[in-house]
């Protein structure tokens, strides 16, 4: 008895129809006209695939061929057949696009991945569906390349790749670890520098792959600035500062990796800063009156100046992931909202206003303006905050503690951070892309001199 699977294979079907029709004809004597008749579809068969052929190939030199000349060095298939270039392919806006249903997604299981917080675990915690894990993300002009855990270990090799921010940064950083490790067998192999566990409050935790020698760390750094205590002749009610112009005591121990992820602004509200005393200084004055919104871009300017004086952009990498948004519905996290009945992104493309996220929006002004003035930046940009505002199906939501403790209460909802897998892995695909394509520009330029000057 052969098992017939519940739904049939579109391929399949015509395939096995012709096969019976062939055994019909077979008792039959093999005829002049069966023969002729196979000939002529054979005729037919061959000239279709000529002209598939020859359209294909004009259509690959027409768009893509740069690329795959450009690709054919790293191995990999910059170009597809569905009429998008590859992701090297000139203006392409990689954060621009639509999330589409992908069945080969999830890239990994939370069960099988030993960096999770259990606040990311969100189906071993009784989340029960799992669409959330199968979307893709698929630019509107190119496509991405398929994330190769082992490719990127290779780009990694001898280096050091480290997250600074909030908690919302931790969460990708433990995505990234997780698509990492789901390469290599040994996960022994794969040790936190400092013997310390991956649990929440540490300062910094350091991953080294053995087999490559790289590191893939993360520093906590809410800010990127400096918090401190009052100067001494502050006010009473002044507990602690952000000192504006200086940036995160750590940022001695990263600023020589090779590549560095920076992201803020979950903690830029009042709640966070002057509700607690802690207010803004810059040099040795205490801003009394400074509003969070001035901070956060004093914040911003003084990281891009920091990039641009401190930083040696043409050995390390540097990003800055923009705002993830929030979807609480009904409350914010304190009084009751929520989003743990969101099972689907929302796939409206209706344009969203940059305006909704002041954090994202002055981030911008910050680093449109200095484009504008021609500055060299040095700075890559992941922008994921409108792609990610489309995935209120991502949060944690009730499924934030342990499977032993079971859901939290509905009004204590995580509409902040992220299930794993899910979207910050997508954040992560993009990091991997813009990591081969600084690549393969360098390559082209140290390879071919002659085409610079053409
Ligand atoms: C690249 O991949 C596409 C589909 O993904 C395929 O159609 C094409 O033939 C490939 N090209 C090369 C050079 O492998
Ligand atoms: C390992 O990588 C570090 C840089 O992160 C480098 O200094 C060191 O030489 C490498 N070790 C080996 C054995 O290649
Ligand atoms: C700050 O605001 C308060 C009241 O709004 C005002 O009295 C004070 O003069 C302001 N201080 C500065 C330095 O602008
Ligand atoms: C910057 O990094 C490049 C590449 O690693 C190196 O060649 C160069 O000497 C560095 N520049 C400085 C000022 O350290
Ligand atoms: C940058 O320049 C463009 C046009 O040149 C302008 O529309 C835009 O408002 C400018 N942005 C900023 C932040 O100044
Ligand atoms: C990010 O994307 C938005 C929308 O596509 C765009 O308005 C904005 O300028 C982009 N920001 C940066 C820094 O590239
Ligand atoms: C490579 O060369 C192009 C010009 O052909 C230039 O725009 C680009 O900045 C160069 N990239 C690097 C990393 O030097």
């Amino acid at each position: 008895m052969i098992k017939k699977p519940s739904i049939p294979d579109p391929e399949t079907v015509p395939y096995s129809e012709f096969l019976n029709k062939f055994k019909r004809l077979k008792p039959l004597e093999p005829s002049l006209r069966i023969l002729r008749f196979f000939f002529v579809t054979i005729c037919l068969i061959c000239c279709f695939f000529y002209l598939d052929y020859r359209a294909a190939t004009r259509g690959l030199r027409v768009r893509g061929q740069s690329d795959s000349e450009r690709f054919e060095w790293l191995g990999i298939n910059g170009s597809s057949g569905d009429g998008r270039v590859g992701f090297l392919g000139e203006g392409c806006d990689l954060f621009e696009g639509d999330w589409v249903w992908d069945e080969k997604y999830p890239l990994y299981q939370s069960k099988d991945c030993r960096f999770l917080d259990e606040g990311f675990r969100c189906s071993e915690n009784g989340r029960p569906d799992n669409l959330y894990t199968k979307w893709r993300w698929q630019p509107k002009d190119c496509n991405l390349p398929r994330f190769d855990a082992r490719m990127m270990l290779e780009k990694l090799r001898n280096r050091r790749l480290v997250f600074v921010g909030d908690s919302i940064g931790r969460n990708q950083w433990e995505s990234l670890l997780c698509m990492l490790s789901s390469a290599i067998p040994h996960k022994d192999s794969i040790y936190e520098m400092n013997g310390s566990p991956i649990t929440k409050h540490t300062g910094f935790l350091v991953f080294k792959f053995r087999d490559f020698n790289c590191t893939v760390e993360y520093y906590k750094a809410p800010f990127l600035v400096l918090q401190s205590r009052a100067p001494a002749e502050s006010p009473k009610k002044v507990k602690m500062t952000l000192k504006l112009d200086q940036m995160d005591w750590s940022s001695v121990q990263w600023r020589d990796a090779d590549v560095l992820v920076f992201n803020t602004g979950h903690w830029w509200n009042y709640e966070k800063t002057i509700r607690w005393g802690c207010y803004f200084q810059e040099g040795r004055e205490v801003k009394m009156n400074m509003s969070v919104e001035s901070a956060y871009r004093r914040s911003i300017e003084t990281v891009v100046n920091w990039i641009g004086s401190e930083v040696n952009t043409s050995k390390t990498q540097v990003f800055f992931r923009t705002y993830a948004p929030i979807h609480f519905r009904g409350g914010d996290w304190r009084t009751g909202g929520s989003c743990h009945v969101e099972t689907m992104p929302d796939l409206g493309s209706s344009p969203v206003s940059s305006q909704k996220w002041p954090h994202f929006k002055l981030a911008n002004d910050v680093l449109s303006e200095r484009s504008n003035k021609s500055q060299v930046i040095g700075l890559d940009v992941l922008n994921v905050t409108i792609m990610t505002s489309r995935r209120k199906d991502g949060h944690s939501s009730v499924y934030y503690l342990g499977p032993k403790i079971g859901p939290a209460p509905r009004y204590r909802q995580d509409c902040s951070h992220w299930c794993l897998p899910g979207v910050p892995d997508t954040w992560n695909e993009l990091l991997y892309t813009l990591i081969l394509k600084r690549e393969a520009s360098h390559t082209q330029n140290s390879t071919t001199p002659s085409q610079v000057q053409a």
